[in-house]
């Protein structure tokens, strides 16, 4: 925790769209009126026809329901382009640097329009219709934006599997939405590196099964077996269509995307998102928060296989007209400048990334940074996971030249856009704190009985009330949508994060309070990491948990049983790294193993997580009561052969 504050910059507080008095006063309205409000801001989009009712939405136990506009027509497609042709034509809408720094390219809403048409008549000409799921799995290419538009504009929905998920994690996403429509790339690029996609997508149409038509880009050029008449060369797919495709009219309500989210059980849920909420509230946020004005170059770094590529590189910065930068490569190639030279060959003014990236170049010292000019940058931004102080000191004062206010966003895959954040031109910044909440967000801090906290305290953080960008459902499964966010907390929604709000009304997030951790900035549920552990014949039991990680926030710790008679060697830890890796992807390879003889679990056979917690932490002096375990022993054993000694 810092106690510093960083005042708003006076400049800033003239320009920006929004002041300290505009918060106070539109917070409130917002808050209090959130029919009128957001009435007016849903007009910010192009409407076939207008909406008439506003807000419809119930947190009630057992009756969950979620509607946005629920009577107005629109395309997000259009929106994100064809409103934008008579003025902006020739602007860039999509900068992409490529992996390689001799590779880029700037798209044109023109080029964007004919692309898009271009693609989502490829997909018609197959088959694929309103309603139709449709797997996008590629790298970060301009297709994977066309990709994305095209299926939003004859509304069909689509689930992106990020580009490094194994080949039985995408089969999982593929069979979860039964997808006929699989779109990938013959290899992606990453720091020099090829990733085998279309083999990849091979496998997973295997064993999953149902698909009948792929898609592939080609990016590398590499030879990979195509399968007559279900695999489809997208370049031959795009010259053979018409470049004109009428949007689809979609109600407010239907489907735009799925994405597969980790949580506390079981396998990846698909998180829903509808059409007229969900842009209004992508397009608002990132307007307000970047403070995006015309003719700014705006960065997110993220991937679009996440939800920060979906609502803050397309969805967002498209539908204002923005110029959005699509960056295919990682920080640290060619070098650990590559963020920074980007940033002065395209003149980003604005840059939003995860702390993660922050800590890995921090270890790099000041020297690959100050190299460069990053005069063009006016504000910086951060996402994914909570930002230490010294990291965010760090990104203020050597990235930013201590000129740039940091936006510390914080959301989450289910709530479709920025909850709590900074707004630049009205909010002063406390280091590590996300701040204050957004317009109509109603934050509020419970204990573990769900008694309301008030003033500086800190709990696990609800939110009261909906907001247009709200996950709608868990695809295919309601039932799974109210036990996960509405049953813990009733008529609340639960985010599954710890925060501590202060004297001054800043909230801190603390952390997942569940059994999901943030590696990196990417969501992992331990029960999945667990799950493969235990398919390795060699191992009985597994229990995972997060502990602090200097550069990934945090990394996976690994407590596993091994059937009687296997020895717990140091191959046969490497053996289960690779094994995870291959299983579900490398982001969920454990940091540390260790082979326990037993468990700590209750007499009812619960393992204790708390007690493996401690002692990942290393912090297992203050382990707790210990008396109501089956066998208090086994906690010597752990203790003794802990693997994060620090
Ligand atoms: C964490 C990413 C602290 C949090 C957009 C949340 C953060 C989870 C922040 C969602 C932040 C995200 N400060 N923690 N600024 N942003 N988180 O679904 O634990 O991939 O619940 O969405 O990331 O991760 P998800």
């Amino acid at each position: 925790m810092s106690d510093k504050v960083h005042p708003v910059p006076e400049g800033w507080a003239k320009r920006a769209y929004i002041d300290k008095a505009r918060y106070e006063a539109d917070y409130r309205r917002s808050v209090e009126d959130p029919e009128g409000y957001w009435g007016e801001i849903g007009k910010r989009v192009d409407w076939i026809k207008p909406f008439s009712k506003v807000k419809n939405t119930s947190f009630a136990p057992g009756n969950v329901s979620i509607r946005w506009y629920e009577d107005g027509t629109l395309n997000v497609s259009a929106n994100c382009i064809d409103r934008h042709l008579a003025t902006r034509g020739d602007q860039t809408a999509i900068l992409w640097e490529g992996d390689d720094p001799a590779d880029s390219r700037a798209i044109t809403y023109r080029e964007l329009h004919e692309q898009v048409c271009r693609f989502a008549n490829a997909l018609k000409a197959r088959g694929v219709k309103k309603g139709d799921r449709v797997t996008i799995y590629l790298p970060m290419i301009p297709e994977a934006a066309y990709a994305m538009l095209a299926c939003a504009r004859i509304g069909a929905i689509h689930s992106i599997v990020f580009g490094g998920f194994s080949p039985d994690s995408l089969a999982g996403r593929i069979e979860g939405c039964e997808s006929r429509c699989l779109i990938t790339a013959d290899e992606g690029l990453r720091g020099g590196r090829k990733v085998p996609l279309k083999a990849n997508a091979d496998a997973a149409i295997e064993k999953a099964g149902g698909v009948d038509t792929v898609f592939v880009v080609t990016r590398t050029g590499a030879d990979v077996p195509m399968v007559e008449g279900r695999d489809v060369r997208y370049e031959d797919a795009i010259a053979a269509a018409s470049p004109e495709c009428e949007p689809e009219e979609m109600n407010a309500e239907d489907p735009l995307f799925i994405l597969y989210t980790s949580g506390s059980t079981g396998k990846p849920k698909g998180v829903l998102h509808t059409t007229g909420g969900y842009l209004v509230f992508a397009s608002f946020t990132h307007q307000l928060i970047f403070d995006y004005h015309d003719g700014d170059v705006y960065w997110c770094t993220a991937d679009v296989g996440w939800v920060t590529g979906h609502s803050y590189i397309v969805y967002g910065p498209l539908a204002n007209g923005a110029t959005t930068l699509m960056f295919e490569g990682v920080p640290n190639y060619p070098s650990t400048s590559r963020f920074w030279e980007v940033v002065d060959k395209h003149k980003v003014n604005i840059f939003y990334t995860a702390p993660t990236a922050i800590r890995a170049l921090m270890g790099g010292g000041e020297g690959p940074v100050k190299k460069t000019s990053r005069e063009s940058l006016r504000l910086l931004g951060s996402v994914g996971e909570p930002i230490n102080p010294e990291a965010w000191e760090w990104y203020y004062r050597v990235v930013g030249d201590s000129r740039c206010p940091i936006v510390d966003t914080w959301w989450q895959t289910e709530t479709g856009g920025i909850l709590i954040t900074p707004l630049p031109g009205a909010t002063d910044l406390k280091p590590g704190s996300a701040t204050k909440p957004f317009f109509g967000i109603r934050p509020e801090l419970v204990d573990a009985e769900g008694k309301p906290l008030e003033g500086a305290a800190e709990g696990n953080l609800v939110i009261a009330d909906s907001w247009p960008g709200q996950m709608r459902t868990v695809y295919g499964d309601h039932k799974r949508f109210e036990e996960t966010y509405f049953s813990t907390y009733p008529n609340k929604y639960f985010t599954g994060d710890g925060c501590r709000r202060d004297a001054d009304g800043y909230y801190w997030i603390t952390g997942r309070v569940d059994d999901v951790i943030n590696v990196s900035g990417h969501r992992m549920g331990t029960a999945e990491v667990e799950s493969s552990l235990v398919a390795h014949e060699k191992v009985s039991e597994a229990a995972v948990v997060g502990y602090p990680h200097d550069v990934k926030g945090q990394g996976i710790y690994a407590y596993v049983t091994l059937m009687a008679g296997v020895e717990g060697t140091e191959d046969l830890k490497k053996e289960l790294v690779a094994w995870v890796r291959k299983d579900i992807g490398p982001i969920a390879s454990p940091d540390l193993i260790q082979f326990a003889p037993g468990l700590p679990k209750t007499r009812s056979g619960k393992i204790m997580r708390r007690i493996l917690r401690k002692i990942a932490e290393d912090e297992f002096a203050a382990l707790g009561d210990t008396s109501t375990l089956a066998d208090p022993g086994v906690v010597d054993d752990l203790i003794e052969h802990r693997q994060n000694r620090r």
